[in-house]
């Protein structure tokens, strides 16, 4: 894998810091104090620019708007999502939908499809969340990085590498709420990444799924298990 210049550390389930060749910090589904294979080091975090949700689910947004409030990201979310962060007080919120990009700091986001769901959990109550994103990220340095969210396989991931190619697919793999090791291998054969970042393992018992699983059955491909809080450059 180059990244050439992106600093990419995983926070544990579907969190992951990334640095831009340019030094902007960004966070993709911040669950980080809440979040139980997040080491205790990368709770405390200094500096957000820009801030990623994927879906409303509490293991996705679960400290979106203690971070929102207390760094003032610019936050990219689905439009329902996004304008229940601004009722909770998150300040810069740039909704988009799904086929749209947007530059946000130093990167261009591509909002796409997840097939999931994406309730938000609001004391007693589930509030309508829109529905659960992908992004697909492209860096200045021309690295590009799809983020799958919560999801199951579906066809249209071939769209996804016509369009946009990423080189790098990071994709749930435990099984249980998302895509199993099966499914996401046939996902990578849609995709056709390079490498491939498992994530959505191991955070619960119920997420069994585990990168070797995946390996075994994508032998020609390059899967990195990453160790939360270790940073790849
Ligand atoms: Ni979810
Ligand atoms: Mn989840």
């Amino acid at each position: 894998m180059n990244l050439n210049g992106i600093n990419l550390t995983w926070l544990g389930h579907e969190t992951f810091r990334i640095e831009t060749p340019a030094g902007k910090r960004l966070i993709v589904d911040p669950w980080v104090m809440g979040n139980p294979a997040c080491p205790a080091k990368e709770k405390d975090i200094r500096k957000v620019d820009v801030m990623l949700c994927t879906h409303g689910h509490f293991d996705h947004i679960g400290d979106a708007v203690e971070i929102g409030k207390k760094h003032n990201p610019l936050v990219v979310a689905i439009p329902e999502l996004a304008h229940w962060l601004e009722k909770k007080g998150v300040k810069q919120v740039s909704s988009m939908n799904k086929g749209g990009t947007q530059t946000v700091g130093d990167i261009k986001v591509t909002m796409v499809h997840a097939d999931h769901s994406c309730g938000i959990t609001d004391g007693d109550q589930i509030v309508y969340g829109g529905e659960a994103c992908g992004y697909v990220i492209e860096f200045s340095n021309g690295v590009k990085i799809y983020h799958a969210g919560d999801t199951n396989v579906f066809g249209d991931m071939a769209i996804i590498h016509d369009l946009y190619a990423p080189q790098i697919a990071m994709i749930p793999i435990g099984d249980h709420y998302t895509m199993s090791p099966r499914e996401a291998a046939y996902a990578c054969n849609l995709l056709k990444p390079k490498t491939v970042i498992p994530m959505h393992f191991g955070t619960f018992p119920v997420l069994t799924g585990r990168p070797g699983d995946l390996q075994k059955l994508l032998p020609g491909v390059e899967i990195i298990e990453m160790t939360p809080g270790i940073t790849l450059s």
